[in-house]
């Protein structure tokens, strides 16, 4: 047989469409299908005609509600299990050949076991589905900065969510052509049918979960989760864990970062890349809106929760967002949080956990000051504000795609990125960490991301309000050891003559009565002003033991009634705390061992000194 003969069988046994020309990837296919053995085999060609047809037969199947079109035009709404309703974070593993190269921070399974293990789960998982073949490409489609994956999974719900999450579809087939490189991503729900066996809404595994990576191989394979992050695989999975090694490897960064762009008065424009924690506010910080004092100032967003930043030909990191759509946290989301996120999910919108009303809409948790009197909750059970439990989930979601974004940065598609200017970490912290503080030199501003410490919220399961070490936002999403990765930043700040500048930020102090100190929201607009006005060298700063900061006159106080004493409040530095925050920074380094980075050592024992703790 001749190579296009082979290539024609291998697309026979998996009825691929003419135009997929990729034996490799024609063969894997015909692998998954042998070992999961589906019913039947779908190409998702990425066309409204398939994500409507899904949709459908997902009403059908009880999988998605279709909400009132007078209310929320084209949106639907799904409830989940109520076992599946987050990331898994104890059931991720990072399978790299060696223990040492996944670090103390991941779960790691040497590679043989973990393929056993996957090896049994998948034989018939996908008996009585449809095994749907998901092309996408995270970035824009023939960018430098982007890549492409293929997921197989058997749910219809990732299929329509890939393709608001992703650029998916058969163009994806042209960028890869014959030989080109894809990150192959298996899914399953775990759940296989029997013959004559009836469906449930939402098929899950209860007794397995596993969310595996294997590094060497860049291959994602998830099983037994239909939510979020353990299901929709160019997220988390490829566009953090396995990215982050790609980064490491090639020399960029995959990062737990929004990417806004701020443009000034003058129309100078600036962009800014912001990692904070899950739930900590990235959506809102990504689509602000100045308070109106600030004329002539705008905000745009390019993407809310990961960036991929490669150094550029002009000497300058440029990030894309490798996503295309906002798997957002619904609760908290208002007209006073978030007016941008409001505007854009009017239609077109999948709801996972959210409450429906009695006229077939969505409300969730402060989404209104006033909660309706009555509504049907995430589990389906009649609701009343008197009935002393949430009526969404506290991770519940809305998936949209970024064109519906009233503030979306006109660049937001370009194939070359934008220029960073600045870095910005956060967290959530009630005490300890001040407003603003701008790093002076790279390895310091790499300790202070590399410290960060954040209150657990609901995205990660279990505890919540307890104070975890998430060293850049990417405990959770690191593909690979933690002091490693420390090690790539620092390196990576000589990738590029100018490279962006770095700050902390904390929007959650509170004050003495447990209140929020801070306004937040699009207040932050005067800590934003302040980070990019030094990012152009005019904005005054004081040294200070934690960094540079600014005094109360730097900040742009138009329109909020803020006095000095307050604002000394959410920047003072108690030295008792700070004791113990570097005991909390030396436990991190010592659970890193030996591999942690002398630059490091040496920020800790300057930052010591200079506290006198
Ligand atoms: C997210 C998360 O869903 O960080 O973005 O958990
Ligand atoms: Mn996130």
């Amino acid at each position: 047989m001749n190579a296009s003969d082979t290539l024609s069988t291998l697309a026979a046994t998996v009825s691929a469409p003419s135009y997929v020309h990729h034996p490799r990837l024609l063969s894997w296919v015909r692998d998954v299908a042998a070992l999961t053995k589906p019913e039947r085999i779908v190409w998702c060609d990425g066309s409204d005609a398939e994500w409507n047809r899904l949709c459908a037969e997902m009403v059908d199947a009880g999988t998605l509600r279709r909400l009132n079109p007078a209310k929320r035009p084209d949106s639907y709404l799904a409830w989940s299990d109520p076992s599946d309703v987050a990331r898994v974070e104890d059931r991720t593993f990072i399978c790299s050949a060696r223990a040492e190269d996944a670090g103390p921070t991941n779960n790691w399974v040497a590679p043989s076991a973990m393929r056993d293990t996957l090896n049994r789960l998948f034989d018939g998982c996908m008996r009585g589905r449809t095994m749907y073949v998901v092309p996408f490409s995270m970035g824009p489609l023939g960018s430098d900065i982007a890549h492409i994956g293929v997921e197989i999974s058997d749910s219809a719900y990732v299929v329509v969510s890939m393709k608001i999450m992703t650029r998916m579809g058969k163009a994806v087939f042209d960028v890869l052509g014959t030989g080109g490189t894809f990150v192959p991503c298996i899914h399953s729900v775990g759940a296989p049918l029997a013959a004559g066996q009836s469906d449930v809404p939402w098929p899950c595994n209860k007794d397995h979960k596993y969310i595996v990576h294997f590094p060497e191989t860049r291959e994602i394979w998830s099983f037994g989760s239909g939510y979020g992050g353990n299901a929709l695989l160019g997220k988390k999975c490829f566009a953090l864990r396995i990215a982050s090694v790609m980064g490491r490897d090639e020399g960029w960064l995959a990062e737990h970062m929004l990417i806004l762009g701020v443009t000034a008065p003058n129309g100078e424009k600036s962009y800014v890349s912001a990692a904070f924690p899950s739930s900590c506010g990235k959506t809102n910080f990504s689509m602000m809106i100045p308070p109106k004092e600030f004329a002539g100032w705008k905000v745009t967003t390019i993407g809310d929760d990961i960036a991929w930043i490669k150094p550029h030909k002009d000497g300058r990191f440029h990030a894309i967002n490798p996503e295309a759509g906002y798997f957002g946290v619904a609760p908290g989301t208002s007209y006073e949080s978030n007016p941008n996120a409001m505007e854009m999910l009017k239609e077109k919108v999948i709801f996972t956990n959210v409450a429906l009303t009695d006229d077939g809409d969505v409300w969730w948790e402060d989404m209104t000051r006033e909660p309706p009197a009555h509504l049907t909750d995430w589990q389906g059970r009649s609701w009343t504000p008197q009935s002393g439990r949430k009526a969404a989930h506290p991770n519940a979601r809305f998936t949209v795609s970024s064109v519906q974004c009233p503030s979306l940065d006109p660049d937001w598609d370009n194939t070359d990125g934008v220029p960073l200017d600045a870095f910005v970490f956060g967290a959530r912290r009630r005490d300890t960490v001040p407003l603003v503080v701008e790093a002076a030199t790279w390895e310091e501003g790499v300790y202070k991301a590399a410290t960060m410490g954040s209150e657990t919220t609901a995205a990660a399961t279990g505890r919540v309000g307890e104070v975890r070490r998430d060293p850049f936002a990417m405990l959770p999403f690191c593909g690979y050891h933690m002091a490693d990765y420390f090690g790539h930043w620092l390196t990576m700040g000589k990738a590029v003559p100018r490279p962006p500048r770095i700050f902390n930020v904390n929007w959650f102090r509170t004050d003495d009565d447990g209140r929020f100190a801070w306004p937040g929201f699009s207040q932050n607009m005067r800590v934003l002003q302040w980070i990019v006005e030094r990012c152009h060298g005019r904005a005054h700063a004081v040294q200070t033991a934690l960094g540079l900061e600014p005094d109360y006159d730097d900040l742009n106080w138009a329109g909020l009634d803020f006095p000095p004493e307050k604002f000394a409040q959410v920047m003072h530095v108690d030295g008792g705390m700070w004791k113990r925050e570097l005991a909390a920074h030396d436990e991190l380094f010592s659970k890193l061992g030996a591999k942690k980075p002398a630059a490091l050592v040496r920020e800790r024992n300057r930052l010591g000194d200079r506290l006198g703790v």
